[in-house]
């Protein structure tokens, strides 16, 4: 039993009705959104982190089994335009470690930056997904989010999707699932296309390579986030962390030149966490996927601090050994970017180079 509303489906017609049918075949408003929680059951094993405490570290175990159901938070929007050659696929967003679904729907002129209205203009629906312990999603023991247990609830929830199971999906059902994924979880989405190779028919993992440059964890800049934040996280346990001040957050962008300061400070005063454990396990870079078979499409910001090493983005072009069965591996460097693609100025262009992509693709 899903706790959703179909929020809106009153749709709005527009004052320009008769001229848009022309031109312009808008089919939706832009609230025809679905949103709610979605409960799943899992069965994983995850990594015992005992050992990072250990004096000296004990390398980590994998070997700690997770069962449980786990209460995620999903938003399910329609596309604003039909466009016939996208109406089966459908995007599934999931943000980074201290985002959450504002970071592919930002809220701030979301005209530029809200890759979710993008996408609906060119076609294509979108299922905006908050990562366990994110937004509103169920906030567990902060140890048991890890890399694993959060591959699984991803390769649940598109299952399930796949299915039409899920709020606003009823309706119909979609036969290309594409995941797009941002820095923390484009490491999940590795290990979901290396456990589960079936769940997505492609994958956009942006911001992230199994090569980077700066340490992974401890990560510095990063404290508790009941510390930081304690008018909204302070009911949180100690090994929740948020990135410290507006700082450490502008550190994940490129130079002050490349993105709007309004953008910056409504980041800011907007952030979520990311566990210790999920810094911890980021960090052991999954093998590669021998069993995916679709299509892998790599994208960073050419200012990555942790993602794109010299010279330009020279490891993301070795990406393509990590899917060695993969339809095909493309890779793509936005310039003026940094490890934030979404909210810099050229955000469109990032974007339209992902919906290109698609398009070429076939899905
Ligand atoms: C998860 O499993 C439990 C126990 O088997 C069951 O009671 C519950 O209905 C399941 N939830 C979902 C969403 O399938
Ligand atoms: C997992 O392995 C570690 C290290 O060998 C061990 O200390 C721990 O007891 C094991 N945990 C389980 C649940 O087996
Ligand atoms: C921001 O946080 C970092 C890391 O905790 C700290 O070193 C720095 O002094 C802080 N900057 C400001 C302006 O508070
Ligand atoms: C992106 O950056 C990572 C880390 O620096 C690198 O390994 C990878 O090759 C880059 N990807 C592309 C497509 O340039």
């Amino acid at each position: 039993m899903f706790l959703f509303a179909l929020s809106a489906l009153c749709v709005a017609v527009p004052m320009f009705a008769v001229n848009a049918a022309v031109q312009s075949p808008l089919i939706r408003a832009e609230s025809d959104c679905a949103e709610g929680m979605v409960p799943l059951n899992v069965s994983v094993t995850n990594w015992d982190l005992s050992g990072l405490d250990a004096v000296p570290p004990r390398p980590l175990v994998r070997n700690v089994s997770i069962f449980g159901e786990f209460s995620i938070q999903v938003r399910f929007c329609e596309p604003t335009v039909h466009v016939p050659s996208h109406a089966d696929t459908l995007l599934v967003v999931v943000h980074g470690g201290t985002y959450n679904t504002l970071y592919w729907d930002f809220a701030y002129e979301p005209e530029t930056y809200s890759f979710r209205r993008f996408a609906g203009a060119e076609g294509f629906a979108t299922f905006n997904v908050a990562m366990l312990g994110r937004g509103e999603s169920e906030h567990p023991d902060p140890t048991i989010l890890q890399i694993p247990l959060q591959a699984a609830l991803m390769a649940e929830l598109v299952t399930q999707a796949r299915r039409g199971a899920l709020p606003g999906l009823s309706r119909r059902g979609f036969r290309k699932i594409v995941g797009i994924s941002h820095s923390l979880s484009s490491r999940v989405l590795n290990e979901v296309l290396v456990s589960f190779p079936k769940a997505v028919d492609a994958a956009i993992l942006t911001g992230y390579a199994h090569v980077w440059s700066a340490p992974l964890a401890p990560f510095p800049g990063f404290l508790p986030a009941r510390i930081v934040v304690p008018e909204r996280f302070g009911n949180l346990p100690d090994k929740y962390y948020t990135s410290n001040n507006i700082s450490i957050r502008a550190s994940l962008y490129g130079p002050p030149n490349t993105y709007d300061p309004a953008v910056l400070q409504f980041d800011e005063a907007n952030k979520d966490v990311v566990s210790v454990a999920e810094f911890a396990t980021v960090g052991v870079a999954s093998g590669k996927a021998l069993e995916f078979r679709g299509d892998v499409f790599a994208v960073n910001g050419s200012l990555d601090g942790i993602f794109c090493t010299p010279p330009e983005c020279g490891n993301l072009h070795d990406e393509h050994q990590f899917y060695p069965s993969a339809q095909s591996f493309e890779s793509s460097v936005i310039r003026n970017a940094g490890h934030d693609l979404t909210l810099h100025l050229n955000a469109q262009m990032f974007f339209e180079t992902m919906t290109k992509w698609l398009g070429r693709r076939g899905y």
